[in-house]
């Protein structure tokens, strides 16, 4: 399978250090081997028909900062001229989200659709803003739309609900998708103020470039639309979310939750309403997990509620939700 790459952050990179080190396994048990034709950062580009080579691409990365130096030549190409001039299958979109208008992902993907290559997003932009045309586009252009890494990282929860409960009627869901806001609500319980809090997680490295985009819920939201559409088959996008982040939430409310065995959690809901907003959880339900991790309840019809916990985040975490979307595209396509 051909493959472009758009954006070569922490997540593209990720991506081709496990394709590299797992490339003997996928095809000794799956039969896939995987070539990233074509792939640009935000200063330049490498192409390479036969296949890039993965170690001398992620040495350069490491060396000079971008992956322009690759290669003296087509080392300036937008994703949009890799699309358009190379054989490729699936377009795999890497790039920042934003929720003003999703570019360049938007076009990437709409560009990359027309073409009929199949794309796996890890993008939550284009999803949030415009899922419900983006799955039409896919039909209508005969490709498919993937994007298991934007719910969960690694942990499989959009094919958890989609798949391992086919057949059941999901009637509701909450949950914990934003790990940056847990680990500072967590440390907030553990008495640090929210500034605190707050540097101690752009320390480690967990807060988004932009801060809003954990702290005022707007990457939980997203999350949310992508489950509300693949899950429960609504057709929203992002201004149908009601949204409160977490910027309010005071020691007073934390030791108010405390005193009734409860402790505040950024919950996005999809129960009537679309909802993300700071709510108290008691300490017992499985949902309450601390620092960095996601968790999300499921309620079915017939088999209850259960609860998937796991790392929302993580480059390498992200990229072996590629492999598992690739796998995916591959099987749907031996079927035709
Ligand atoms: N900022 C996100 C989080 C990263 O903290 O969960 C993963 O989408």
């Amino acid at each position: 399978m051909r493959l472009i790459l758009c954006g070569f952050g922490v997540v593209g990179q990720s991506l081709a250090k496990l394709l590299e080190s797992r490339s003997e396994d996928l095809y000794a048990r799956f039969g896939l081997k995987p070539r990233i034709v074509g792939v640009f950062d935000t200063k330049g580009s490498a192409v390479e028909s036969a296949g890039l080579d993965l170690s001398k691409l992620i040495n350069v990365k490491k060396k000079y900062g971008t992956i322009k130096k690759y290669s003296s030549s087509k080392n300036n190409l937008s994703g949009v001229d890799l699309i358009k001039s190379l054989d490729a299958d699936v377009l795999v979109e890497t790039t920042a989200s934003n929720y003003k208008d999703a570019e360049p992902g938007m076009t990437h993907i709409t560009e990359a659709m027309k073409h009929g290559l199949h794309v796996i997003s890890v993008n939550k932009g284009p999803l949030a803003l415009a899922f419900p045309s983006l799955m039409e586009l896919a039909i209508y252009n005969q490709v498919l739309l993937r994007f298991s890494g934007t719910v969960g990282g690694g942990t499989p929860i959009l094919d958890y609900a989609k798949n391992s409960l086919l057949g059941e009627r999901i009637v509701s869901f909450e949950g914990i998708l934003n790990g940056t806001t847990n680990y500072i609500l967590t440390n907030m319980t553990n008495g640090m103020s929210f500034k605190d809090a707050l540097n101690d997680a752009k320390q480690k490295g967990y807060v988004e470039a932009d801060e809003s985009l954990d702290l005022d819920g707007l990457d939980a939201a997203a999350k949310l639309v992508i489950l509300a559409n693949w899950v429960m088959e609504l057709k929203v996008t992002m201004p149908d979310i009601k949204r409160t982040g977490i910027r309010n939430v005071s020691a007073d409310d934390i030791k108010n939750a405390a005193k009734k065995n409860c402790a505040v959690k950024l919950i996005a809901s999809c129960n009537k309403e679309l909802i993300v907003s700071p709510r108290e959880i008691s300490l017992d339900d499985p949902l309450c997990v601390n620092g960095t991790l996601n968790a999300i309840s499921f309620t079915s019809e017939h088999s209850g509620t259960q609860t998937i916990i796991g790392r929302g985040a993580g480059g390498i975490e992200t990229a072996s939700s590629i492999i598992r979307d690739l796998l995916d595209i591959r099987q749907e396509i031996s079927k035709i």
